[in-house]
């Protein structure tokens, strides 16, 4: 029996093998994780599979011989980060064996701890449900605790080339890589807002974050965020035709102790002077609502869109349902009390 299934090993070119796998159509993510020391760690891998709704499980394959397979061998938590079709750099930087890759990349921490990329098509921050040993590799099964998603398209892999999906989006919707950066900048107890030039306000946005950007709220500069110390606090679309919204919580550089004077075009408001009627996007309203409410409480979640009318993760304890009622944010598990 042995010859035989050595004979049969022998039969096997590995070369052959890795072409013919790689005539399976994938997409590619970035799997991250913190080494004992609490640095990012990351790889491009295209083994990635859902597994399970209840409870909610997914897997990924780490090969032994990379160099963060230690600490994705160690650690208790991972993220999964879909890329989209633009971040074919961003897949080759992480399937190289650079020290370096989180220079390059805006990462937040969302839920376990692990770094998620702030630009991605989905997301999944997992914990470690199981492992299985596997050959040359160890298969991660990941239990979801806060997920994310995007309505960019994907970026695709095939016979080891990255491809783009044609027809990547369902009908009616359109293939949007314009998320706006919004943000959420509370300053002496007043929220920032800023004018659309038509008599509403909305949020502060900006073009994508870069890792170890600040970021200027308006041409002259007068405003600047600091990003690395922005929160991720919501994701969601507005409308098929519009972009979608990524909104961090986030504070102002240094003013030099002072309130920032500001052009016309940005105000802060005090809560109870919030413009609420002249605020033109449901979810923008229901965003600052939660806000206020949590405020209060001193305990900040994060939202993210699904078909079923959302999530709020919290940053502790568990996530709870959260529902949009024509602009008011609705919290399922407060209405029981
Ligand atoms: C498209 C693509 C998919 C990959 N998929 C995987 C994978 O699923 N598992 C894996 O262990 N390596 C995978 N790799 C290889 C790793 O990304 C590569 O070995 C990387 O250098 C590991 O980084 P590290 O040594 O810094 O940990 C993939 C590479 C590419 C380009």
């Amino acid at each position: 029996m042995l010859a035989v299934s050595e004979k049969e090993q022998s039969t096997i070119d590995p070369v052959e093998l890795r072409r013919a796998f790689g005539t399976f159509v994938t997409g590619v993510t970035v799997v991250t994780t913190r080494d004992r020391d609490g640095a990012p760690r990351g790889m491009t891998a295209n083994s990635f599979t859902s597994v399970s709704l209840d409870p909610p499980l997914l897997l990924v394959c780490i090969g032994k011989t990379a160099s963060s397979f230690p600490a994705f061998d160690a650690g208790d938590s991972f993220a999964v980060n879909i890329l989209h079709e633009h971040q074919k750099e961003v897949a080759s930087l992480f399937a190289s064996k650079l020290v370096s890759k989180f220079d390059a990349v805006a990462y937040d921490t969302v839920h376990t701890g692990a770094p998620v990329l702030s630009d991605s098509l989905s997301w999944f921050d997992c914990t470690v449900h199981d492992r299985v040993e596997a050959g040359d590799h160890v298969i991660l099964v990941g239990r979801v605790r806060a997920f994310g998603t995007s309505p960019a398209a994907p970026l695709g892999f095939c016979r080891g080339r990255y491809v783009s999906v044609e027809d990547p989006m369902p009908p009616g919707w359109t293939p949007s890589h314009r998320m706006m950066i919004g943000y959420l900048v509370e300053h002496e107890g007043r929220i920032l807002l800023r004018s659309d030039g038509s008599g509403g306000w909305g949020l502060p946005a900006a073009s994508r974050r870069k890792a170890g950007d600040v970021v200027s709220l308006d041409e002259q500069g007068t405003v600047a965020l600091r990003a690395d110390g922005a929160f991720l606090y919501s994701v969601f679309d507005v409308a098929d035709q519009e972009p979608g919204y990524v909104v961090y919580r986030s504070v102002l550089s240094d003013q030099g102790g002072k309130t920032p004077e500001l052009p016309s075009s940005l105000k802060f408001f005090a809560p109870d002077e919030l413009p609420w009627e002249r605020i033109p996007v449901r979810q923008i309203r229901a965003m600052l609502r939660r806000y206020l409410h949590e405020r209060r409480e001193a305990r900040f979640g994060i939202y993210v869109d699904s078909s079923d009318g959302g999530r709020v993760a919290m940053i502790d304890g568990p996530p709870r349902h959260w529902r949009m009622l024509d602009g008011m944010a609705f919290d399922q598990e407060n209405a029981k009390e």
